[in-house]
């Protein structure tokens, strides 16, 4: 049995159409302050095409982890695709991925886990590579949330906080032995289910989508905000706390914190709460607002590139999101 599964390779990509604030000020009843005080969020990117979908945004950010990790995409065992915006209903992202990087015959899962799905994603990964499952896992984020959300002064709420892109990780075995992943949890609560979700077209109804539905707008995301907030600063540090301690690791033994990306105020008071300063914090809501299952690869992925972590950085990931779900895990990189 393999010891410990780590990130062989990372990358990201996000579409080159810059959407500001002030862009959206333009189209419904919002402004730069109202989004940049309680979000911390300037600007996020759209796709620029009709039918860019997640799959596409995650075949650039693939190409660049293979090449991080100096691998080809031959080299890929499986594929675990994280997204709360598929391509399309079915079949899943995964499948449509494998088959543009040209690999019939892969297996490919999709991991509905909303913003906590990379870290879904890396824990099914993980336990493959260490079962000796499969050698090569490449678990991908990826979201196209322009097209999901509604520019109007009924949906601002939630059409503020969104933007596209993808991140992706290579993982396979760890090489040297204080190397890897040292710590992941995950976890679900669906008492929340309704605080933060997309209710239609629904196979729960008769029929799974109506012109009245449409006129109700329950196609679009439905948030209840303050509760999420709630539940995000709650869970967030406690999960930290504990795949440190599992880890071995003191807060202040963490070289990078890479939390996932809903709110600038959030990341904040986990930071506070956990003691690591934002120095060591991954912040790109600013530039991207929230990619939901991206956020974590792709704050990552920025980051290595940057210089802010290396090869023996002990990095930290948190994340929350509908579901309720949450996650935590502690690598040394
Ligand atoms: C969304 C969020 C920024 C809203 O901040 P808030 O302080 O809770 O604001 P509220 O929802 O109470 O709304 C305050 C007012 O702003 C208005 N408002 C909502 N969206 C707005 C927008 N985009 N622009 C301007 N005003 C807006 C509301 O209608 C409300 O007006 P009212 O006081 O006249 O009723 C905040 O709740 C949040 O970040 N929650 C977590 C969301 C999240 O993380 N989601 C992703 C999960 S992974």
């Amino acid at each position: 049995m393999i010891h410990r599964s780590t990130i062989l390779g990372i990358g990201h990509h996000v579409p080159s159409k810059v959407v500001t604030n002030h862009d959206l000020a333009k189209i419904m009843n919002t402004s730069d302050e109202w989004i940049v005080q309680r979000t911390g969020i300037r600007e996020r990117r759209f796709i620029e095409e009709n039918g860019t979908g997640a799959s596409d945004l995650a075949m650039p950010a693939t190409k660049m982890a293979l090449e991080h990790a100096g691998l080809e995409a031959k080299d890929i065992d499986a594929i675990v695709f994280a997204t709360l915006s598929p391509d399309f209903n079915f079949p899943g992202s995964g499948v449509l991925l494998g088959h543009k990087l040209g690999l019939p015959g892969v297996p490919a899962l999709d991991v509905r886990n909303q913003c906590s799905g990379f870290l879904y994603g890396l824990s099914v990964a993980d336990a493959w590579v260490r079962a000796e499952v499969y050698r090569r896992v490449l678990v991908v984020g990826a979201e196209v949330h322009s097209t999901g959300v509604e520019f109007t002064d009924r949906g601002r709420d939630v059409a503020v906080l969104f933007g596209d892109g993808a991140g992706a990780a290579v993982i396979g075995a760890a090489t040297h032995p204080d190397q890897g992943l040292k710590s992941l949890e995950i976890h679900a609560d669906g008492s929340g289910a309704k605080d933060l979700w997309l209710e239609a077209p629904a196979s729960a109804y008769i029929p799974r989508l109506t012109h009245e539905m449409l006129d109700r707008g329950i196609h679009y995301p439905q948030m209840i905000g303050k509760q999420v907030f709630r539940w995000a600063t709650e869970k967030m540090p406690v999960v930290a706390r504990s795949v440190l301690d599992k880890a071995g690791l003191r807060p202040d033994q963490v070289d990078l914190f890479v939390p996932h990306q809903a709110n600038l105020r959030i990341n904040q008071l986990v930071g506070d709460k956990l003691g690591i300063p934002e120095a060591k914090t991954v912040h790109n809501i600013e530039k991207y607002g929230n990619t939901t299952a991206a956020t974590i690869p792709l704050g990552l992925s920025e980051a290595w590139r940057e210089g802010r972590c290396q090869r023996g950085s002990n990095v930290l990931f948190a994340a929350f999101g509908s579901g309720y779900t949450w996650g935590g895990a502690v690598i040394t990189l």
